[in-house]
């Protein structure tokens, strides 16, 4: 049997079976579910193999070096899926190139109240008020340390969601804290500043503060790369005002882009009502900065169209959560082998070729 055709079964099954079932549970159980389910397949070589078999794609023309770092194709996990690391033993083998873990914070954080999670199932787009619930730094960094893997690991850092870092000082060395706690484990770090659901609000996205936040983290020696996240809704003279602060600080490059509050209502929404927003601050970034970083884009990526678009507007590297939720597991090798047809369709014999190429 082809990939292609071991693809589309999987496709039937969860979406005519598996999703209308999952799809009556609170969301949260279930994703807490499915990551047991995802520990398990990751234990052993039998489950990890035959995940490989069902899921997984690989084509050259999606292979990158990007930073030292060679990612197998271009589509990763975006932080919050797996908030504190646990999946990385089986991410690979359901087709992912990397995957971003956390948010992670200085301090174990149980997050907002329950709920925090909602589907909506028409703008197909996902509502998160975790309020950034994790393990902590110290034991998700000794988790990590313990841990086999071989997968490009980015590790998103946050500030822990509580009254005591709200104070900029106290902020910034949380944010530090948890930052030095990996500075030998996993391959990227990002910094977001664009949580849309902790005490204090986004505090970092102010120059001066995201300035100083930088300057206490260029001082923690790593050969690792940075990356910083903005949100969606950022005005685009604050967005200038961070690019000019981003210019004076050890940074690699972006990631476009975090939930949006610009709807209304608790939290912040992902998916395809995210999707614009995110597009045009990767093509405002991209041209402003004329190439000059690494951008990750994610917002609403449901197929390999969805996908090549923000690689022509500027991303090397593309994350998901949400278009796996509604169209199943099988969507990493979906894109990916979209993505191959589509280079070889415009003449491309290698992704890197197609970044930014509808914003020169
Ligand atoms: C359940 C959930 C939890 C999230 N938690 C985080 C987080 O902890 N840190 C973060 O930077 N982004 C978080 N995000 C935002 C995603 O990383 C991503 O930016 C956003 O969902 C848009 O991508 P998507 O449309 O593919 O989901 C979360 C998103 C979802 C759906």
């Amino acid at each position: 049997m082809t990939t292609t055709k071991r693809s589309a079964i999987v496709r039937f099954f969860y979406t005519k079976i598996v999703k209308p079932i999952l799809f009556k549970f609170d969301p949260e159980d279930v994703h807490d579910n499915i990551t047991l389910i995802g520990r398990f397949l990751g234990s052993n070589i039998i489950t990890r193999g035959t995940t490989s078999l069902m899921l997984n794609y690989e084509n050259p023309a999606l292979e990158q070096n990007i930073l030292g770092l060679k990612f197998k194709n271009p589509i990763g996990l975006a932080a919050g899926f797996d908030k504190d690391a646990r999946l990385t033993k089986i991410l690979p083998y359901v087709g992912f190139g990397f995957e971003e873990a956390g948010s992670i914070t200085g301090e174990p954080c149980q997050g907002n109240p329950r709920p925090r999670l909602w589907r909506l199932k028409e703008q197909q787009s996902m509502r998160v008020y975790y309020g950034l619930k994790n393990d902590g730094c110290g034991a998700i960094s000794r988790r990590l340390q313990n841990a086999n893997f071989k997968f490009i690991l980015g590790t998103s850092i946050a500030k822990t969601n509580s009254p005591q870092t709200v104070d900029r000082q106290k902020g910034i060395a949380d944010y530090v804290k948890a930052f030095k706690a990996f500075t030998g484990i996993g391959d990227y770090y990002t910094v977001n500043i664009s949580c849309p659901n902790a005490f204090g609000g986004q505090p970092f996205t102010d120059a001066e503060s995201f300035h100083q936040l930088m300057a206490e983290i260029d001082k923690v020696a790593t050969a690792k790369p940075v990356f910083v996240k903005f949100s969606p809704d950022l005005p685009q003279t604050e967005v200038d005002a961070l690019l000019a602060v981003a210019a004076k600080h050890r940074i690699h490059g972006f990631v476009l882009a975090n939930l949006t509050k610009k709807f209304g209502g608790i939290g912040g929404l992902s998916g395809k009502v995210q999707e614009n927003l995110a597009n045009e601050l990767i093509r405002y970034v991209y041209k402003k900065t004329r190439g000059r970083y690494i951008i990750m884009g994610v917002g609403g990526v449901f197929n390999a169209e969805d996908a090549y678009k923000k690689i022509r507007l500027g991303a090397s590297l593309v994350q998901l959560i949400t278009g796996m939720i509604f169209e199943g597991p099988q969507l990493i090798g979906e894109i990916n082998r979209g993505l191959a047809g589509l280079l070889k369709r415009d003449g491309y014999k290698n992704i890197a070729e197609a970044v930014g190429k509808d914003n020169r």
